[in-house]
């Protein structure tokens, strides 16, 4: 299965189950891992920055501390992202886009980006993504694949560049998913793996929507998912799903 956007596994913040999420060591370990595409969460720094972070907060990840959005990147690109994980890592820095672009090229890597807005800054966000996209993506690759809960985030990004693909993504089942999806014109639909059921799973198959599913760590729960028809298990452990014949295509 997997389908033409999905790749049967993807790697979650790089390979967060054994490097520090959302660093460029992490993507090259899920490329190492035989990953064939990586997710990754982008918000804006204070001056208008896209790095990689998930937290709108600095204190988990990095020896900062306090608000992203109210740091500049100079100042976030003189913390340690690595440390926190292991000492191994020590040395891990916060990546940009556009860093990050470069090495998806070099490591072959697609891309499944996050647009994960600090509040309030959900428009500015995504058209600094899709800014970010026009100048630095290779031509020739394939476009990544843009996802967001900030729907109004997938709208900018539709208006700015329909020609890149959208995925909605969802935390439960909200009423409006189907028709949110359709409006914000999705190639795709992102769900946690608690709220799946083989239902709906089918019922987002008869849509034509792309399916993908978060963050399945676990061998057996990836390989029902996929029995149910998800076409993507998106995974902390890419080494371990891609190891399980049953979970891969
Ligand atoms: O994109 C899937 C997943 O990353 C969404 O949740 O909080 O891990 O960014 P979160
Ligand atoms: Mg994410």
């Amino acid at each position: 299965m997997g389908n033409a956007l999905l790749p049967a596994v993807v790697g979650h913040r790089g390979a967060a189950a054994a490097a520090p999420e959302n660093t460029l060591e992490s993507l090259r370990l899920a490329a190492e891992q035989g990953a064939a595409m990586v997710e990754f969460d982008v918000k804006l720094t204070a001056d208008g920055a896209l790095i990689l972070m998930h937290d709108e907060e600095l204190d988990r990840t990095t020896t900062g501390h306090g608000a992203v959005a109210a740091t500049v990147l100079a100042d976030i690109r003189g913390l340690d992202a690595g440390g926190w994980f292991a000492d191994a890592w020590r040395g891990a820095r916060v990546p940009t886009l556009d860093e990050t672009v470069g090495l998806l090229e070099k490591c072959g890597l697609n891309a499944n980006i996050e647009i994960k807005p600090c509040p309030g800054r959900e428009v500015e966000t995504a058209a600094a993504v899709v800014a970010c996209l026009r100048q630095s993506w290779p031509k020739g690759r394939p476009w990544p694949l843009l996802s967001s809960f900030a729907r109004d985030s997938l709208a900018v990004a539709r208006d700015a560049a329909p020609e890149i693909p959208r995925g909605l993504l969802l935390w439960g089942k909200p009423a409006d998913w189907s028709a949110a999806a359709r409006s914000l014109d999705c190639a795709s639909v992102h769900c946690a793996a608690e709220d799946m059921t083989p239902e709906w799973a089918a019922e987002i198959g008869r849509l034509g929507y792309g399916l993908a599913v978060y963050t399945v760590n676990d061998v057996a729960l990836a390989a029902r998912l996929r029995r149910w028809g998800v076409d993507s298990i998106i995974t902390d452990d890419p080494a371990a799903l891609l190891g399980a014949a049953a979970a891969r295509d």
